[in-house]
Order: C-alpha cells, then sequence, then structure tokens
C-alpha cells in the first residue's frame, strides 16, 4: 500500500497534489484508492474501488477545498478491494481519518472489544480499529496527539500511519516496519511511504526511524519518540529524476522486485510460522482444514508452475500424494479427480486463463479448489473454494522474481499444514525447515550484498546457449533459472534434471555452453556427478552452491556462493543469485528488462 499527506495553509486545494503523489505510489498497490481532506471541519473522505483514475472521475465534478489531506492506494491484505475496504477509514462520528500500509496484527482482539464496547464497523479492513480507538481516547478527553500516541501503544504487527481529525489543522504520522518520509517545502509538508510520491513538489526529505512519531502543521513539523521525547532528523536533499524514482532508484522495476525479496518475505512469514514451538498458523486453514484431504494437484504455469513443482515435492516428501501440472495441459487432458482431490492453482495474479481453466474443470469434476495467490480479490481467488495469500506486494516487471520466493515460501508452510492435517504428524525435521524459513529474509539480504552475478554474467556474456540443472527440490530452481534467462535475454537457455543431462541434452554441450548447477546440500555427489560429465565436454562450470560444499567449489570455474541452510530451503537463495544473473545478462545485453519482447504479466486468453 502507499500513503501520502499533504499539509499546507486553509485556502489552497490539496487534492490535486494529492493525487499526483498517489499517481506516484500507484506501483505499491492498485485495487482502491481514497483520500481525506479537511477545510475547517471534519474530514471529508472520497475513495474508490480499482485504479486511481476511478478516484479521479469521482473528484471530477465535486473538487473538495482545502489544504490539509492525506490518501492512500491499496494493495489489499485484509478484505478484498471494495469502496468501504478502501483506506482513508473513519470512526463512528466521522471526526477521524486514517490512511495505513502494514498489517495489525492484534485487530482481531482490539475488534471484538470494540465492538463489545458499541462501535460498529463498516469494513473487513485491520486499519479500522484506527480511527476506533483514537475517537474513544478523544471522547474521554484527550487532545488528539495524546489519543494518536496511546492508540499506537495498543498495536502490535508493522505498520505506517497517517491521521487527521476535525478538532486541528494537523497531521499525525508513525511508523513502525513499514517506509514512512517527510518532505518539506516552504509552508507545505509532505509525507509519504516513499520519496517518489512528493518528488514532483519538493526533493527536501527527512528520513523518519521506526517509532518516530510526527505531527506536521502548516508552520513546523515536531518529531519524537513514541515516549514523547522530541528527536532531530537531518534534512537531505535527494538528487533523483522523478522519472526514473518509481523504481526507488533502481535502474528496472525487475532490479527493485528482486531487491525488495527480504521486505516481501518478511511479510509473507508474518505471523505464520513459530519455529521454536514449530507451530504453523495460516488463518483461514487452521489445524484440521485439510484432514480428509487424499491427493493434491497443482496447476499453473511459467514461473508460478515452478513453484507448483516444489509444493508437490514438499507435499510428497510428507507422505502426502502430489504431483504438478501445466494448467494448458491439465484443462485438455485432466488426470481423474475426486471429492478428496484438492487442487491448488497457483497463480501470482490469479488471472492467468489457463490457470482460471484448470481451476475451473476440477472444479465441475468434483474436486475441492485453493487459489494460492498475490492478488486478493482475484478471479482465482474469488472462484476457488479457498485462497491463501502470499503477501509479496505488486509486481510490475513482468518476468516474476519476488513472487515466485513467496510462493515457494507459502507452499512451503501449506504443505506443513498439510501433511499434519493428513498424517496426524508434523513433517521429520518441521523445527529445522520452519528456522530456515524464518532466516530466509536475512539470508537473501546477504547474497544481495555479495553477489558476484553480474562478473559471471560478463564472463559467459558470448555463449552460444546456457544450461542450468538441479536434481529433487531444484529441478525447478534450474528450470525457474533457464526461463528467467531466456525470457529478459533472449538467449537459448534450457533447464534440466541434472540426471537427464546424460540421456540427450548432453549433445549440445560444448565449451560454449556453460553450465550453471544448483546445489542444495542434499544429494550432492550425484549432481557433482552430472557436472563432471559436462566438464569432459569441455563445458564451463557455474555451480549455485554455499561455502561448505567444498567438493563443488573443487570442480567449478565459478560458485554463485549462497548461506548454508535446510536442503529445502537452499532453492530460494539459489534461485535469487540466478535471478541476478539472469538480470545482469540482458542488462549487459541492453535488452528491455521490464517488459520483455512478445511477453505480458498477466495472459488472459487460452
Ligand atoms: C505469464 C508471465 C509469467 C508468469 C505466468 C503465470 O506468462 O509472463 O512470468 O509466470 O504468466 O502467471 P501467474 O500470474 O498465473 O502466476
Amino acid at each position: 500500500c502507499g500513503i501520502i499527506a499533504r499539509i499546507g495553509g486553509d485556502d489552497d486545494s490539496a487534492v490535486d497534489e494529492l493525487l499526483t503523489g498517489l499517481e506516484n505510489l500507484e506501483y505499491r498497490g492498485y485495487d482502491s484508492a481514497g483520500l481525506a481532506i479537511k477545510n475547517g471541519g471534519g474530514p471529508e473522505v472520497f475513495k474508490r474501488q480499482g485504479e486511481i483514475s476511478h478516484l479521479k472521475d469521482a473528484l471530477a465534478d465535486e473538487v473538495p477545498d482545502g489544504g490539509l489531506g492525506i490518501g492512500h492506494t491499496r494493495w489489499s491484505t485484509h478484505g478484498p478491494p471494495s469502496d468501504a475496504n478502501a483506506h482513508p477509514h473513519t470512526d463512528c462520528t466521522g471526526e477521524v481519518a486514517v490512511v495505513h500500509n502494514g498489517i495489525i496484527e492484534n485487530y482481531d482482539e482490539l475488534k471484538a472489544g470494540l465492538r463489545a464496547r458499541g462501535h460498529a464497523f463498516e469494513s473487513d479492513t485491520d486499519t479500522e480499529v484506527i480511527p476506533h480507538l483514537v475517537e474513544e481516547r478523544l471522547a474521554a478527553g484527550a487532545d488528539p496527539e495524546t489519543a494518536f500516541r496511546e492508540t499506537i501503544e495498543k498495536l502490535s504487527g508493522s505498520y505506517a500511519v497517517a491521521m487527521i481529525t476535525k478538532h486541528d489543522h494537523a497531521v499525525y504520522a508513525t511508523r513502525r516496519g513499514s517506509p514512512l518520509v517527510l518532505g518539506v517545502d516552504d509552508g507545505e509538508y509532505f509525507l509519504a511511504s516513499d520519496v517518489p510520491a512528493f518528488l514532483d513538489f519538493t526533493d527536501d526529505v527527512v528520513y523518519l526511524d521506526d517509532g518516530d512519531v510526527v505531527i506536521v502543521k502548516p508552520d513546523g513539523h515536531r518529531i519524537s519518540t513514541t515516549e514523547g521525547e522530541t528527536v532531530e532528523r537531518s534534512v537531505q536533499t535527494v538528487e533523483w529524476d522523478p522519472e526514473d524514482a518509481g523504481k526507488g532508484g533502481y535502474d528496472h522495476y525487475m532490479l527493485k522486485e528482486i531487491h525488495e525479496q527480504p521486505a516481501a518475505l518478511r511479510q509473507t512469514l508474518r505471523g505464520r510460522a513459530d519455529p521454536t514451538t514449530g507451530d504453523i498458523d495460516l488463518e483461514d486453514f487452521p489445524a484440521g482444514t485439510f484432514e480428509d484431504v487424499e491427493r493434491v494437484q497443482f496447476v499453473a504455469c511459467g514461473t508460478s508452475y515452478h513453484a507448483g513443482l516444489v509444493g508437490a515435492q514438499f507435499l510428497s516428501s510428507g507422505g502426502v500424494p502430489a504431483q504438478a501440472f501445466l494448467a494448458s495441459e491439465y484443462a485438455t487432458s485432466q488426470p481423474p479427480v475426486d471429492e478428496g482431490t484438492l487442487v491448488v492453482g497457483v497463480t501470482q495474479s490469479g488471472e492467468t486463463a489457463d490457470t482460471l481453466s484448470a481451476l475451473r474443470r476440477a472444479n465441475a469434476s468434483g474436486a475441492r479448489t485453493l487459489a494460492v495467490t498475490n492478488v486478493v480479490g482475484s478471479t482465482a481467488a474469488r472462484e476457488c473454494d479457498d485462497a491463501l495469500f502470499i503477501r509479496a506486494g505488486p509486481e510490475i516487471g513482468v518476468a516474476a522474481t519476488k513472487t515466485f520466493s513467496s510462493q515457494v515460501v507459502s507452499l512451503g508452510l501449506l504443505a506443513e499444514r498439510m501433511v499434519r492435517d493428513v498424517t496426524g504428524s508434523r513433517t521429520d525435521d518441521a523445527r529445522a525447515r520452519l528456522e530456515a524459513l524464518s532466516d530466509l529474509p536475512g539470508h537473501v539480504q546477504q547474497i544481495l550484498d555479495y553477489t558476484s552475478a553480474r562478473r559471471v554474467a560478463e564472463n559467459y556474456r558470448d555463449s552460444e546457449a546456457y544450461f542450468f540443472i538441479g536434481r529433487g527440490t531444484v529441478r525447478p530452481v534450474a528450470l525457474e533459472g533457464a526461463l528467467k534467462f531466456k525470457e529478459i535475454s533472449y538467449e537459448h537457455a534450457e533447464g534440466f534434471a541434472a540426471g537427464e543431462l546424460k540421456h540427450g541434452p548432453l549433445a549440445l554441450v560444448t565449451p560454449e555452453t556453460p553450465i550453471f548447477a544448483v546445489f542444495t546440500g542434499r544429494n550432492d555427489e550425484k549432481t557433482l556427478g552430472n557436472v563432471k560429465e559436462a566438464e569432459a565436454r569441455g563445458a564451463p562450470v557455474v555451480a549455485v552452491a554455499s561455502d561448505g560444499q567444498e567438493s563443488v567449489h573443487q570442480y567449478a570455474d565459478e560458485v554463485l556462493t549462497i548461506p548454508d541452510t535446510h536442503p529445502d530451503v537452499a532453492g530460494v537463495l539459489a534461485n535469487v543469485q540466478l535471478q541476478l544473473l539472469s538480470y545482469h545478462a540482458a542488462d549487459l545485453l541492453d535488452r528491455s528488462i521490464d517488459k520483455p519482447r512478445n511477453l505480458a504479466k498477466s495472459v488472459t486468453v487460452e
């Protein structure tokens, strides 16, 4: 989600600047948008489901006056996209308006308490508890600042929040785990989820820290700690071109999204797994949800199919029969299903026609269906019996990156839930796997900080073809590595099961065809044997392996290093290195990375 606030005098209109800010933030979410404007009285709220253009249309006839306001563009986490679920949210009196980015983890409990005290809610969001809590404090006689502080003390989770009230001409805001920056100009201020939101108006920025509470009025701002102690934060001037800034300073959305993976994975995992107890909490899927499932079939396309292949292996190894199918094949030659079959559609967008068609066939044949998707309110989420959201945030680059990582992690958690429900016991090393998952965001960050992918891409830039091999849980990673490489570099790339190399593809191997081999710490000696077969034909070998895998280092010409982790989780890390490799190879060839020729982000035809 994206937050914007504009703080100026009473005489001019904030609406135009808020709308510009929202358009600049649209990449952070685009399923609904809204704003609240103050013009002397209480906040006036305008909000619409859909793109920002819908909000603009709604405002075309009556542009509200006012110099101060807050705005929001939404990426649903709680509740589908709708006018009611769009931000800002208000209290019972309509005197308090709030925009929020992040997740309030204890909102259920807070909402129950508020309901018991007579508050009525209009949305399904976690956010709506905030204005109601503020309302209670105001009614008890607190001033807006005290009411705001006392409210945020009650919240747990991650959030950036901005609030306006009827009672004064100010914006109150804070952040904890979600971004918020302050833009400073002559006689006006901005608050936003990122700098590009207000770069059209000012390039002077104050970066806020977690826990900072900021109160902004047209004639000044004050930043303080949660305890109320004033803190000084310097004003910095950014030298960004507003054109490039939507990419947050990165040359391409794809690179930005690769770098967003630690944050996306934290969001995917938040509240869902406890490595110390081994407990899993998948919101709508409590223990027992899947106890009647006899077999699982994954249906998906492209990158999502590769995630489905990993999911099927997670389940099979835990004792639940599972297979992954290409959705386009499944739709025409469906395997037998019955009411004991759970068909899981893995789809980032939730709109891929092949996948929807496979899910509809499965549904018509009596199977139970589940969507694993990034988009709340998507067709797959609505049409399936259930939906699990991967919470990766919007992905703009056509080549899927962060959503693959979040899909694999979500499927790992889902598989653990299903194995427990179906077999009655946990997978053998459930705790170790959950621990590896919780370390994943930090491990991905290490790769991003130290990768040598650009150098490797440079070394092999004039090759004839690029082959990727892996076995077990990283065979899908080899396939994904090759898909990414061909998608954005337009070079010939293929992925193979490591053991299959000798059954045909070896005929293609020459000194001009580097082999990228993925190692996980499980069955590595076998993959190493396959590597030697290629090496004997003169092929250069790039291994993706951890530092600890010494024998691998001995044979490889280059190593893209990943941190040591559980073998089932290593594939996500290896894939990040391969994403970076593809990115740099394509960048060196000056390809259209974010919009590769002939491809679309979401393919809505069969
Ligand atoms: C398109 C995209 C791929 C994506 C596939 C499935 O072909 O170009 O990157 O993996 O669709 O998309 P989905 O939204 O269903 O995951």
